[in-house]
């Protein structure tokens, strides 16, 4: 009996705790001996280990709000990683692959970007929508693999213990109007994605490598790892075996739909002579629909519930993913719609935030770019309007400032300011020479000092769920004040 070295799955750094299980324990099954005994698990001492969980988790969420509980789900299903190394060969905790549900544009990619970076495994993410089944035109799904290997340089040991993010997974869903036919690039990807993601020993062929894994597991000097890969010879090509079942699936999509179809089923169970009568006024308030959830206001404390939080697999199987798939993610996380205020923040918060790189263009060619608090405000109120999330943002401040990029380099223009009547399309951006730099200045403190009396909250965020715009009073403050 030893610690198994050989599987340190996933989030191994995640550290969550010894057992993965929140530091709840594990009941002992199997063998007498270790009943007694209890489980064999070499345990770190408890407050560390919920610290470093936690604190992965609350680096991924300096991203933005809207991700804490996507972040803990994530945290969840990469926590147990450390229980699969720890635990002596009697006990194998197995991974729990995490489906992360969410609009589009909310940062779902970006978070599980993140969180690889965080942990520093291999990870690879590959999109679902070129895969097709095994034969036809198309991507197959070891691909997946394929890529997580070249992520780890082609050493499998590292590899074995990665993250592959399966994106717009909800495209391969099966649809629902396709009877008799092969659905070779819904159902049958999916069909192909169950040995992999459950665990198989797959064979990858690739092209000879110039570089040869960098490391080698110790003892064996000049070899590779045992069964690790072998060369097939002869036509340069090489067989590489890897073992799938210490890699952390994880998949994100935007599921479209998937809402109605949780509140059509909440709601078909409110009807009925012995349902509560309850308004229409909304889903989150409703505690009919917490209780049938399993949750209660009294554990999700005032936090108000979007759909996607209370989707089920009976949910995921009626949006077309089989249900041998939906069994094996059995951590399902959701990340809400971000509001205008977190699209302020995704604004100009980021080290790469959008506004610090118009900023830093115009600065190229010797040009000032301001944006005033409200001119944000609108400029995330025109994004929140499309729909696309955080990506409409930058569309929003192409549009404004296009012409200016293409006017104001060579030219005398030293400043450009941006106001709220700007961001909302009524004049152009205001233009400013050299000279004009005190005047500048002067407008943009004008409408920040309107837009602080205005509302005295502004600039902070209002409050979770609370997507409310502030007072918008600036022209008529302009005015007041003289300008304008
Ligand atoms: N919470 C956030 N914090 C910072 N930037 C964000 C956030 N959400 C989104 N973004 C920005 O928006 C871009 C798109 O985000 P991302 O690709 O992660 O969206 P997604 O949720 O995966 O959308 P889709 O479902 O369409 O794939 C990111 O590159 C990032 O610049
Ligand atoms: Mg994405």
């Amino acid at each position: 009996m030893g610690v198994r070295k050989d599987t340190a799955g996933a989030g191994a750094a995640m550290g969550r705790d010894a057992t993965g299980m929140g530091g709840t324990g594990l009941q002992p099954l199997g063998r007498p001996e270790l009943q007694s005994q209890g489980p064999r698990v070499r345990r770190m001492p408890e407050a560390a280990q919920v610290e470093m969980g936690k604190e992965k988790v609350d680096k991924v969420d300096r991203v933005g709000e809207q991700t804490e509980r996507g972040g803990k789900g994530m945290g969840r299903g990469m926590g147990q990683g450390k229980g699969i190394e720890d635990v002596e060969e009697e006990l194998v905790i197995e991974k729990s692959n995490v489906l992360c549900l969410g609009p589009t544009g909310v940062g779902k990619t970006l978070m599980v970007r993140t969180l690889a970076k965080i942990l520093d495994v291999p990870f690879s993410m590959s999109d679902c929508t070129p895969f097709t089944m095994a034969g036809y035109i198309g991507e197959d799904v070891d691909m997946a693999v394929h890529r997580l290997l070249i992520a780890a340089n082609y050493d499998v040991r590292k590899a074995e213990s990665g993250i592959i993010c399966l994106d717009e997974f909800d495209k391969i869903a099966k649809p629902k109007s396709m009877h008799g036919v092969k659905d070779i690039s819904g159902e049958g990807v999916q069909q192909a994605l169950l040995k992999i993601i459950e665990g198989t020993n797959l064979t990858i062929t690739t092209k000879e490598r110039k570089n040869p894994p960098s490391s080698i597991p110790p003892g064996l000097p000049n070899s590779p790892a045992p069964g690790s890969f072998n060369h097939t010879g002869g036509k340069g090509n090489e067989s590489i075996m890897i073992d799938t079942s210490n890699i952390l699936f994880i998949f994100t999509g935007a599921f479209i739909g998937l809402d109605k179809i949780i509140t059509d089923r909440l709601a078909s169970g409110s009807m009925g002579f012995n349902a509560h009568v309850r308004d229409s006024s909304g889903l989150s308030s409703d505690p009919t629909l917490l209780s049938k959830s399993g949750l209660s206001s009294s554990i999700t404390g005032a936090k108000k519930l979007g759909p996607l939080e209370l989707a089920e697999p009976a949910d995921l199987i009626s949006f077309g993913i089989i249900p041998e798939m939906v069994g094996r993610i059995p951590v399902t996380t959701s990340v809400e719609a971000l509001t205008e205020e977190m699209l302020v923040r995704v604004l100009t918060e980021p080290r790469n935030a959008i506004l610090r790189q118009y900023e830093q263009l115009f600065k190229l060619s010797g040009v000032e770019l301001k944006f005033t608090t409200a001119a944000l405000r609108e400029v995330a109120k025109s994004a929140l309007g499309m729909g696309t999330g955080a990506r409409g943002l930058r569309t929003v401040v192409e549009r404004l400032l296009g012409d200016a990029m293409f006017e104001s380099p060579g030219t005398s223009i030293k400043h450009i300011l941006i106001t709220s009547s700007v961001a909302k399309r009524l004049e152009a951006p205001l233009y400013f020479s050299r000279g004009q730099g005190f005047k500048f200045q002067e407008l943009y403190e004008a409408e920040e000092y309107a837009t602080n009396s205005a509302s005295p909250k502004f600039g902070k965020p209002n409050g979770p769920g609370d997507g409310t715009a502030g007072n918008y009073e600036e022209p008529q403050k302009l005015q007041a004040v003289g300008f304008a």
